[in-house]
């Protein structure tokens, strides 16, 4: 039996190895077109994030981790230059006709779906579980995909409703902003 919930700690080793069958250092090359992350974690960065309310939304049957998607303030994330360039960025981009801000928006992801359960609906469940679980904190989430990660791209825009404000580069890779509505429901 699957469940969506809010990870604990003893989920810690399931989602790192999730986060390793799919981290671009680690992951298999034949694995790579389905979507890769980029964005890596300490232990303590892990704990930190697990002890953030819905900082970590995770899929499991019984302790086996299927799926995770985490979420934090942009105040968690300035620990990483990559973010430290987003947040430099972000007022440049608007969305629904309002600038995005470190105050109206936070940061969602990596997610990553265990590949025995991919285009069964776990990504949806869990992506509007941790969107209405910060939705009263912020009017917007934000996130970032690579533009060369096509099936990311696809379930974002196409099954979560996630829209494109624009692009930007960092270290020679080109991402797509992305954003939503944390209002926004999950479409039938
Ligand atoms: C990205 C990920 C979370 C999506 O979850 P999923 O369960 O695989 O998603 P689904 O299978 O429901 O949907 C993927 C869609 O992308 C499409 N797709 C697959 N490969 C694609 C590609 N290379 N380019 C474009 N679209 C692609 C599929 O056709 C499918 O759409 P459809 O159901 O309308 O046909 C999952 O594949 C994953 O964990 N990948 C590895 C890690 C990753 O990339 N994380 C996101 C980083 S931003």
């Amino acid at each position: 039996m699957m469940e969506i919930r809010d990870a604990v700690q003893s989920d810690a080793a399931g989602i790192r190895a999730l986060l390793k069958a799919n981290h671009i250092s680690t992951i298999r090359p034949e694995d790579k077109p389905d979507g890769f992350v980029t964005t890596n974690l300490t232990e303590e960065q892990l704990t930190a994030l697990v002890e953030t309310p819905h900082g970590v939304t995770v899929a499991a049957d019984g302790d086996r981790i299927l799926a995770f998607a985490l979420a934090n303030d942009w105040s968690f994330w300035k620990q990483w230059p990559f973010f430290v360039h987003m947040i430099d960025i972000l007022p440049q981009y608007s969305f629904d006709g309002r600038q995005l801000t470190v105050q109206n928006s936070y940061q969602y992801g990596p997610v990553c779906v265990e590949k025995s359960v991919r285009g069964t609906g776990v990504f949806q469940k869990i992506f509007f579980h941790s969107l209405q679980a910060w939705q009263d904190r912020y009017p917007y989430m934000v996130t970032f995909i690579n533009q060369v990660n096509g099936r990311s791209f696809a379930v974002h825009t196409r099954k979560a409703g996630m829209q494109e404000c624009g692009t930007f580069d960092f270290n020679d890779n080109h991402y797509y902003l992305m954003a939503i509505s944390t209002k926004a429901e999950q479409p039938r």
